[in-house]
C-alpha cells in the first residue's frame, strides 16, 4: 500500500516491520537499526547478502552522536556543510549498533536524509532507521513509491510517498582513515565539492574493481544494457533488433523519437541524475531487446551518471 499517513508508518517500524521511505537521493528500505530482526527482514525481503551493510538513517548531528564512537574533525566539517543531504559518513558503531546492520564491520555508514516526511518519522520514533535502497538486489533503484510498490508490494506492508525523490541518484560515500578522509562512492555530493571544505580527497570504489578486473553488476535494467559514447555505431549494429535509447541532451536521427528517452534538454547533469533511475525503470518495462545508453559527460555529477551506468551494463 502507497500513502503518506507517518503515523502508520511509525506503528509498523515500532513492531519491528519493514516500511519504504523517502529520501531525496532514493527510496530507502526501512526498519528499526536498534532490532537484529527486524534488520534481518530488509535482506530477505531485498535478497541482499548479508555481507553487504545498510546504511543508518538519523534525524540529526545528535542522535548519530549516540551510536558512534567518535566524530573526526573532517567528518564535522562535512556534517556542518552537506547535512540534511545525500552524504553518507563511515564512523566507528558503538554497541548499540547490531553486527548485522555493519556486516561485522567495525564502521556503521550513517546519514541524515533531507527528506521532510522521512525528517518528521525520524524525530517521532526513538531509534534510527537501517535502510538500503528500495529495490530488489542488483537492480535499478527506485525514485517514485510507484517504482517501488512495482517492485516490492507483496513484501512490504507501506510505502511512505515523499513523491518523486529530488536528486535521483544514491549518497556520496565518505570514511576516514587516521586524518585522511577516503570517497567509498561517488554520488551527487562530487569529489570538487568535497575538497573545497576538506582538502584533497582520494577516491577508493573498492566494488568498483574486483580481482579479475570485472564490476559488480548494480543499479541493471531485466534488459541488457549498452553503454557507449558511439551511439550511432551500436544502433547499425543492432538495426536488426528492438532498441531503446537514452541520451543525455539530443535526439539521434537513427531512431524513432519513441525509441528514446533524452534525460535533460539542457546542460544540467543534476537534472539528469534526476531522471536516470525512472528512465531506466521506464525502458525496462518496455521489452526493447536492447537498451543503449550515451555516455554522459565525465564531469561532476556525470561521474556518478556513467558509475552507476557501467556497473548496470555489467551482467
Ligand atoms: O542515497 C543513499 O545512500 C540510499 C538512501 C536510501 O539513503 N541508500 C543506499 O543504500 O544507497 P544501499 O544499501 O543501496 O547502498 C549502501 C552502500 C553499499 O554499497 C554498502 O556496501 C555501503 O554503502 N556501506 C554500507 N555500510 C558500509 C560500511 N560500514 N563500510 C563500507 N561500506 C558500507
Ligand atoms: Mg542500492
Amino acid at each position: 500500500m502507497i500513502g503518506t499517513d507517518i503515523q502508520y508508518a511509525k506503528e509498523l517500524l515500532v513492531k519491528g516491520e519493514v516500511v519504504a521511505i523517502p529520501t531525496e537521493t532514493v527510496y530507502g528500505l526501512a526498519a528499526n537499526a536498534f532490532n537484529e530482526e527486524a534488520v534481518r527482514k530488509i535482506f530477505l525481503i531485498k535478497k541482499r547478502p548479508l555481507h553487504n551493510p545498510l546504511i543508518v538513517h538519523v534525524r540529526n548531528v545528535n542522535q548519530l552522536r549516540l551510536i558512534v564512537e567518535n566524530i573526526p574533525g573532517k567528518a564535522e566539517v562535512l556534517l556542518n556543510k552537506f547535512t540534511p543531504g545525500p552524504l553518507t559518513i563511515l564512523l566507528p558503531k558503538k554497541d548499540s549498533i547490531p553486527d548485522i546492520v555493519t556486516a561485522g564491520l567495525p564502521d556503521v555508514a550513517i546519514r541524515i536524509p533531507h527528506h521532510p516526511l522521512t525528517l518528521q518519522l525520524l524525530s517521532e520514533i526513538d531509534f534510527p532507521l537501517a535502510a538500503p535502497s528500495a529495490n530488489p538486489f542488483g537492480y535499478i533503484s527506485p525514485t517514485t513509491a510507484q517504482h517501488v510498490e512495482s517492485m516490492l508490494s507483496e513484501k512490504i506492508p507501506y510505502v511512505l510517498d515523499g513523491g518523486p525523490c529530488a536528486a535521483g541518484i544514491e549518497s556520496t560515500i565518505v570514511g576516514f582513515k587516521n586524518d585522511k578522509a577516503i570517497i567509498y562512492r561517488q554520488g551527487i555530493i562530487t569529489k570538487e565539492e568535497i575538497e573545497e571544505v576538506i582538502g584533497s580527497i582520494e577516491i577508493n570504489e573498492q566494488k568498483k574493481i574486483v580481482a579479475s578486473g570485472m564490476m559488480d553488476s548494480h543499479y541493471a535494467p531485466h534488459t541488457p544494457l549498452v553503454l557507449t559514447d558511439d551511439i550511432n555505431t551500436v544502433i547499425k549494429k543492432l538495426i536488426n533488433n528492438k532498441v531503446g535509447l537514452i541520451t543525455y541532451n539530443e535526439y539521434s536521427d537513427l531512431l524513432p523519437k519513441d525509441q528514446q528517452i533524452i534525460l535533460h534538454t539542457s546542460n544540467d547533469l543534476a537534472l539528469a541524475a534526476h531522471n536516470l533511475y525512472a528512465s531506466l525503470h521506464e525502458m525496462d518495462s518496455r521489452k526493447y531487446e536492447y537498451i543503449i545508453v550515451k555516455k554522459l559527460p565525465e564531469k561532476g555529477i556525470g561521474i556518478a551518471i556513467n558509475d552507476r551506468l557501467s556497473r548496470a551494463a555489467q551482467k
